[in-house]
């Protein structure tokens, strides 16, 4: 079992925010960032948690940004150049801006351009159904999918996510393109676990599961040509509809000295200009009760919903902390070094 250190969201957001306050924010802008990854260790999606933000610090220190914009605004749509800054605030504002016009005229869709990696896309389509809507978020990515028989990078692992508000918790699926996300490649290099077959292709475009190989290769599309053929939809709905770029215009995250060019899609839909929210969330939580009791396969336990297991990591997560592993805190720990700020973690490991 590899270490583990138990992490408070105080503590944790303290330490985001006194790592970003040197990074080109100020203390509020800051914490909304800090709140966004936060979010994902919260419903246990770690690999888009707290340790991008090490990805972010690099980047905000070295490039040059322009402040966030609305460049265009009808009452329905909006089009938001984030000025090559921060991802998160950009598109904290994007979704706020499609809630608002959702709640005055129905729906609501923003468009966003020139931004960065915007964490989990969960964190925007659950805003709008925190607020009662239908909410979709989308982001394109840096080129690491073939098309689907090419040997060559050329799609991004551009995650979708959809939320409806619920009767207990929302239903939300928030998936990327690929068999599995490339943080989730990082993580089982950076953790020394076996890269499972059929995530990964080499350079060569041949299936592989050696951690180098993958991390300098390819991912698996989802779905193979189906799954591809979404990534090409959604890099197009994120790239050309904003004028931002797509496909190999998008830098890889880790470019830090360049503007990455990557766009991001929100909608929001206001449920109650269909029907009253308490009938959706009766009819989901009828739909769920049937869901559930579908006979299961042997060695399954339980059936989940889009969103069920993390909202079940979250309602442990939010009261108790979360977990951050060894690995996780060595690169935190180091971010900590190099911009002089005192270390998130500096305890023993959960159980020592
Ligand atoms: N910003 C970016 O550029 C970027 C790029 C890629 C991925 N991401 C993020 O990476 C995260 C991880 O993506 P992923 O595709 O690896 O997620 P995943 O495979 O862990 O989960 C995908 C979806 O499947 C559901 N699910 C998982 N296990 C299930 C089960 N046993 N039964 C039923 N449903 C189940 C989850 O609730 C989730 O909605 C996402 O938050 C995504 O937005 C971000």
């Amino acid at each position: 079992m590899q270490d583990q250190y138990l992490v408070s969201v105080d503590q944790a957001a303290k330490w985001g925010v006194s790592l970003l306050t040197k990074c080109n924010l100020n203390a509020e802008q800051a914490a909304i960032v800090v709140k966004g990854l936060i979010s994902s260790n919260l419903r246990g999606v770690d690999t888009h948690g707290l340790v991008m933000i090490r990805h972010y610090a690099r980047r905000f220190t070295t490039i040059t940004t322009r402040p966030i914009e609305i460049v265009k605004e009808t009452e329905t749509t909006c089009l938001v150049d984030a000025g090559d800054n921060y991802g998160i605030l950009a598109s904290t504002i994007a979704m706020n801006k499609a809630i608002e016009k959702a709640e005055r005229y129905g729906c609501g869709v923003s468009s966003v351009r020139n931004s960065n990696h915007f964490g989990a896309a969960a964190y925007y389509a659950l805003m709008a159904a925190e607020k009662g809507m239908l909410g979709i978020s989308t982001t394109n990515a840096g080129s690491r999918i073939p098309p689907w028989g090419g040997k060559e990078a050329f799609l991004g692992n551009n995650p979708i996510a959809i939320a409806l508000p619920g009767d207990e918790y929302p239903v939300i699926l928030d998936m990327a393109l690929s068999v599995v996300a490339y943080q989730k490649i990082v993580t089982y290099a950076r953790e020394g676990w076996p890269l499972p077959e059929g995530w990964a292709y080499d350079s060569a475009g041949e299936p592989t599961t050696n951690h180098q190989a993958a991390l300098d290769g390819m991912l698996t599309p989802l779905g193979g040509y189906k799954g591809a053929g979404l990534s090409v939809m959604l890099d197009l709905i994120c790239g050309a509809i904003s004028q931002n770029g797509f496909a190999d215009h998008v830098l890889s995250i880790d470019m830090y000295d360049k503007p990455r060019h990557v766009g991001h899609f929100f909608i929001a839909v206001n449920i109650s200009n269909f029907l009253p929210l308490d009938v959706l969330k009766s009819l989901i939580a009828a739909y769920s009760r049937k869901f559930h009791v579908i006979p299961r396969k042997d060695g399954v336990d339980r059936l989940y919903l889009p969103g069920e297991i993390e909202y079940e990591k979250y309602k442990e997560r939010s009261k108790n902390g979360f977990p951050l592993s060894r690995a996780a805190v060595e690169q935190l720990n180091e971010v900590s070094d190099e911009f002089g700020i005192a270390r998130l973690v500096s305890v023993d490991p959960i159980g020592s």
